[in-house]
């Protein structure tokens, strides 16, 4: 991953851009500024200069059910890149990197042909929005970019590796740096609040609810309700 890597300074969404180009697969497209970033659940995705915003085209050959799996490749890889910043992340199922409660990092992947587009942004020396957070905010200081990247291209590289092998040991790798066991709230086929209590081996979230059952949420939106 990262062996070619194309850069712009501002384009629509680097995601978009993976999509539309026929390259080979560990091309990384990365971009100063987006104009029309996204992010899950067609919302926009603010990409101002100073954050890392990019996309990498793999083409895994794997089983289908694993290819939902690679949304936690990227939020292990982007964990372990603040790991080396001295920075505590954790994921909240299914994309959502966060520092102390607050958004610094969030994971859009798409399928298209064989090609899976794993997009990532990491809020790093921009301002972000109100319940964001950014790398210069925990630090109190300004870190470079070209380091942040460098060191997410060699976990990514790692986790991929892993990855092909065996692609339960990342939804394992996941489950450790996830936050669980807390109040919940999931918008998605309707409205349900229970405890996250885990996820499976599918990687899907086990929801417990107040009565009891157990319900397993293969897709949607969770908030956290102790905040
Ligand atoms: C989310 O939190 O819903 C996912 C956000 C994903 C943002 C990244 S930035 C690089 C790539 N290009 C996009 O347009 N989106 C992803």
């Amino acid at each position: 991953i990262g062996k070619k890597v194309i850069y712009y300074q501002e384009i629509s969404s680097t995601n978009d851009v993976a999509k539309s180009l026929d390259v080979e697969e560990g091309t990384v497209i990365v971009a100063d500024r987006q104009t029309k970033g996204r992010g899950r659940l067609n919302r926009k995705w603010i990409s101002p200069e100073g954050g890392l915003w990019l996309s990498v085209v793999l083409k895994p050959k794997v089983a289908p059910q694993d290819i939902p799996k690679i949304v936690f490749l990227g939020a292990i890889g982007v964990v372990r890149t603040l790991e080396e910043l001295s920075i505590p992340g954790r994921i909240k199922w299914p994309n959502d990197v966060l520092v102390n409660f607050r958004k610094i990092s969030g994971i859009l992947t798409e399928k298209v042909g064989e090609k899976v587009i794993l997009g990532i942004g990491i809020n790093v020396n921009n301002n972000t929005p109100e319940n964001g957070i950014a790398v210069k905010d925990v630090l109190g200081k300004e870190v470079s970019l070209v380091h942040v990247f460098k060191i997410l291209l060699e976990n990514l590289d790692e986790l991929y590796e892993i990855y092909l092998k065996s692609p339960g040991t990342i939804v394992e790798l996941a489950r450790e740096l996830m936050i669980l066991n807390v109040p919940v709230k999931v918008l998605g086929n309707g409205e349900v609040v229970g405890i996250a209590e885990d996820i499976d081996e599918d990687g899907r979230l086990v929801l417990r609810l107040g009565n009891g059952e157990i319900r397993k949420i293969i897709y949607g939106d969770v908030s956290l309700r102790f905040l």
